[in-house]
């Protein structure tokens, strides 16, 4: 039976972009005998002009049941006086919440032709591949006390850094893992110096390492060190991973090593299902852009390579994936450029179909 993939187009730039993935799936089945099943859905505003909730029960099974979830991007103005229960975000936050998704990929790679896109000398970033895995759903954003209280005759805010052991093995897990498919190297962050939780972090990824990873190559760095080196020398990287704060930080620094949001693609995975294969939702980093929304002025780039990331990592088609990028690749040496990837003076930008028609060419002489 074919691999399943349920898409979820969502609000404004979302199901444009996501008609140039259908496209690309389909060449995959076409041309490279990879055949999805596709069941398409609506989640956000789109679900809540539907069904009045942003994410149907019938569509949260849904998303327990396939082997990877691929959605667009949730969101506009008419749903902001909506109540809390029922913004588009929060159709986002329940897959993520009940598909456990604990760990957040969120990889910096560089497309040499758009190297003047970095913040950083094109040399320093030329090449450049790497996977940031941030823990995704415990330590100060959710961690207990907290709240603003009284204190004498003042009141002090509190936040409280918490991390279980079986927290930090899970995502310890998904790390290795990743560096399996791609460089062999992880490289943990934490801040064992002055931070308990980081002294356990440090113990317990060491020991999922040795336990279990030992043809892994593991190393350690605080994680304001791992900033500056993110910066300075960001190529000795592979896979970073990190707690839910650091990695808020480390991964949009590294975002813009690499330039455009129109570019930058995530997946968040939970624990194995049955099939081996991680729960999975994989979606772009940007939103629902509705400043440009309806105007076929989307790069689905971002979308495109998400998909390339489910190749990989839900499908254990690394080489497929590869192929799909480099098709990216070849297309923006050939110079064509959504209008978010071009400088002032650029000449016409490529239409959203315009960059799925040169990346699917681009498939066609791979
Ligand atoms: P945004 O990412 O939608 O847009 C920021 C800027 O980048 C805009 O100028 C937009 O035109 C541009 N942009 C984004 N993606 C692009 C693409 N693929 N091609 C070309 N240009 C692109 O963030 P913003 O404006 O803060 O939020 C807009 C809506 O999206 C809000 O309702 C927000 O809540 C939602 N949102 C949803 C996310 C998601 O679904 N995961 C993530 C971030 C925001
Ligand atoms: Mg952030």
């Amino acid at each position: 039976t074919n691999p399943t993939l349920l898409i979820l187009p969502g609000d404004g730039i979302g199901p444009e972009v996501m008609a140039e993935v259908r496209r690309i799936i389909d060449w995959f089945g076409a041309k490279r005998g990879l055949a999805f099943d596709v069941t398409e859905d609506l989640v956000g505003g789109a679900a809540y002009d539907v069904h009045g909730v942003p994410l149907s029960d019938e569509t949260m099974a849904k998303a327990q049941e396939v082997d990877a979830v691929l959605l667009g991007a949730v969101g506009g103005p008419q749903y902001d006086t909506l109540d809390f229960s029922l913004k588009p975000e929060r159709g986002l936050l329940r897959l993520r919440k009940e598909m456990d998704l604990f760990a957040n990929l969120r990889p910096a790679q560089c497309f040499d032709a758009l190297a003047d896109f970095s913040s950083l000398k094109p040399e320093v970033v030329a090449g450049l591949d790497i996977m940031i895995v941030r823990e995704l759903t415990s330590g100060v954003y959710f961690g207990e006390p907290r709240g603003i209280f009284e204190e004498g005759n003042e009141r002090v805010g509190i936040n409280t850094q918490r991390y279980t052991e079986s927290e930090i093995d899970r995502v310890a897990r998904a790390a290795f893992e990743l560096a399996k498919k791609r460089a062999g190297k992880v490289c943990s962050m934490e801040k064992a110096n002055v931070m308990e939780s980081g002294i356990l972090w440090r113990e317990v990824v060491q020991k999922v390492h040795d336990e279990s990873y030992p043809e892994v190559e593991l190393s350690h760095m605080y994680a304001d060190a791992g900033g500056m080196q993110l910066c300075r020398w960001p190529k000795q990287f592979d896979v970073i991973v990190t707690d839910n704060l650091f990695g808020d930080l480390l991964s949009d620094v590294a975002a813009m090593l690499t330039g455009s949001l129109g570019m930058l693609p995530s997946a968040s995975l939970g624990a194995p299902m049955a099939n081996g294969r991680p729960k999975a939702l994989y979606e772009p980093v940007h939103g629902s852009a509705p400043d440009i929304a309806g105007q076929g002025k989307a790069n689905p780039c971002a979308c495109i390579l998400s998909f390339a990331m489910a190749l990989r990592y839900s499908f254990d088609q690394g080489d497929e994936a590869t192929r799909l990028e480099k098709a990216v690749e070849t297309v923006l040496a050939d110079g064509v450029r959504t209008a978010d990837l071009m400088q002032a003076e650029g000449g016409a930008p490529a239409s959203t179909r315009q960059m799925g028609d040169a990346v699917l060419a681009a498939l066609d002489a791979s």
